[in-house]
């Protein structure tokens, strides 16, 4: 069975969905945040919950604790991936990202969609690479900006599409994954 790590440093919004989609397959969630509700959550599924606090040699230390996962996903990891994490997972680095890239990457996306008054904006699945939120898209998909919207109405509005959307892209990544082994 295919084994999976999430990452994360908020709410855990986007874990919840992967687990409602993927249950046992998900066996550890390591966050930066010691306060962070991705850990509850995960602590309440009965999952594997282990804090990292930030410092150069975070993603060596993140590394650490993957062995045996296939796929790692970042659900609002609020930290750039850099080596030896990224060469340990090529193309087995997932992450969501609250805007259709390659429009607004990095921090605030919808904020910055409301101030431009975008007609759309939506949501992007894609491999991580070693810039911010440049790495192959997978999925996406669009979400309309509405007459008074606020960069909360609108985030609102986009994680609904999220907690789609992460699981299938999820799941074609593991299809692929199976098929290499
Ligand atoms: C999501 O909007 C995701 O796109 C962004 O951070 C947010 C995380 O939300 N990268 P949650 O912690 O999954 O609720």
């Amino acid at each position: 069975m295919a084994r999976i790590a999430v990452l994360g440093s908020g709410s855990g919004s986007n874990f919840q969905s992967l687990y409602e989609t993927f249950g046992d397959k998900i066996v550890l969630v390591i966050s930066d945040q010691p306060g962070a509700g991705i850990l509850e959550k995960a602590r309440r599924a009965g999952i594997p919950a282990v804090v990292e606090k930030g410092g150069f040699d975070l993603c060596a230390r993140i590394l650490d604790h993957l062995e045996g996962i296939d796929l790692v996903c970042l659900a609002g990891f609020m930290r750039l991936v850099k080596e030896p994490l990224l060469s340990a997972f090529p193309h087995r680095i997932l992450n969501i990202h609250p805007s259709l890239l390659p429009k607004y990457p990095g921090l605030g996306a919808w904020e910055q969609a409301v101030l431009d008054e975008a007609s759309e904006s939506g949501c992007t699945v894609h491999y991580v690479d070693a810039g911010m939120d440049t790495g192959e898209v997978i999925l996406q998909a669009e979400v309309p900006v509405l007459p008074g919207d606020t960069p909360e109405s609108l985030h609102e509005r986009i994680q609904v599409e999220e907690h789609r959307i992460y699981p299938l892209a999820v799941k074609s990544c593991l299809a692929r994954i199976t098929d290499e082994v």
